[in-house]
């Protein structure tokens, strides 16, 4: 008998083994650029909601500024399915809120998503199941990757986690498989980025997050992210920061780093009317509505334009590679 148990338990350890590597690091992804080296994504966020609250028209327009930039890919911020995320693979939230929605030709690219609180408000490994691509092929969701598009590198990172008061209140439950226990699981989870980051010869670096660094609307800054996030993104001279979970639109700069803060979480119910003051240096654009963001990438330069419900460009900003300029 022990000699053929012993193979066994030599099988599960190295097993475990296999497990803990490919844990411990983050997944990274190639999307092809355009011809001319250059790529062009929207950003949007905080979604899900069957069309309401003006989902529909932001998906509309959503539509027609991918075509116009003949976008490459979509990023969301999270919080992809109201209330309470999905129940499970085959809830019908996915059609109704997701691919009967953005049905524009321009949108039928991969869309690359992240988690919000309310995504974990249910059935979390759902959203990360290949059962759904299956069903929308366009969907792409993981808590924690990143994704290699020619110049650029753009990390992906599961913020939910991070926030202490999931953790204690009582008014909801929260789907924490594969996240507990929860100090291992942040404390990899930044060691992965950070060996990313300095591994990375990408010119521009980009970080998407549900949870905000800095915002001055509803939810307001996220203080587990700037105590122990944003010090790595400070240090490894990120360029963007791109949230959702503030259900408006908006552009923090960084007096004493490059970083900028972009919010894109307008992409359907906003019009919360609870914002609090900032320094006006930094804060270089405030909406508090619907609508979502641009970005084209070139080997020199970013720019980005925040759009509202009806096409209209609310704000605009680029950086090049020698000056830093806003308009
Ligand atoms: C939809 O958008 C319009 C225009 O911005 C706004 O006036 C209206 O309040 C929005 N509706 C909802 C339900 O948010
Ligand atoms: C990106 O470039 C295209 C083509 O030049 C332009 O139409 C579009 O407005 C640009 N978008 C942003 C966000 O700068």
């Amino acid at each position: 008998m022990a000699m053929i148990k012993s193979p066994v338990v030599l099988l599960v350890v190295y097993m475990t083994a296999m497990v803990a590597v490919v844990v411990a690091e983050l997944q990274s992804f190639d999307h092809a650029v355009k011809s001319d080296g250059s790529l062009s994504f929207l950003v949007v966020g905080d979604w899900g909601r069957r069309g309401l609250y003006n989902q529909s028209n932001v998906a509309y327009q959503m539509g027609k500024v991918g075509e116009k930039m003949d976008v490459d890919f979509i990023v969301s911020t999270g919080d992809n399915f109201y209330d309470n995320g999905l129940i499970d693979v085959d809830d019908p939230a996915f059609y109704e809120s997701f691919t009967n929605i953005y049905t524009a030709p321009s949108l039928q690219k991969q869309w690359y998503s992240v988690l919000g609180n309310h995504d974990y408000r249910g059935n979390a490994l759902a959203q990360l199941s290949p059962a759904l691509i299956q069903k929308d092929n366009k969907w792409f969701c993981l808590r924690s990757f990143i994704l290699h598009a020619g110049n650029t590198e753009i990390f992906f990172v599961d913020t939910t986690p991070f926030q202490d008061k999931y953790f204690t209140e009582t008014e909801h439950n929260y789907d924490w498989r594969g996240v507990l226990p929860r100090e291992n699981y942040i404390a990899d989870l930044l060691k992965d980025v950070e060996i990313a980051l300095k591994a990375s010869s990408a010119k521009w670096k980009i970080f998407v997050g549900h949870h905000t660094i800095f915002s001055a609307s509803h939810h307001g800054n996220t203080q587990e992210l700037v105590d122990q996030l944003l010090p790595i993104l400070e240090e490894n001279e990120v360029n963007l920061y791109i949230n959702g979970h503030d259900h408006c639109l908006q552009h923090i700069s960084s007096s004493d780093s490059k970083l900028q803060f972009l919010t894109s979480g307008g992409g359907s119910k906003a019009w919360r009317g609870d914002t609090n003051s900032w320094n006006p240096k930094e804060m270089k654009f405030y909406y508090d509505g619907q609508g979502f963001m641009a970005c084209n990438v070139t080997n020199d330069k970013i720019q980005l334009a925040f759009y509202d419900i009806f096409g209209n460009v609310l704000h605009t900003w680029s950086v090049s590679e020698y000056t830093h300029s806003s308009s």
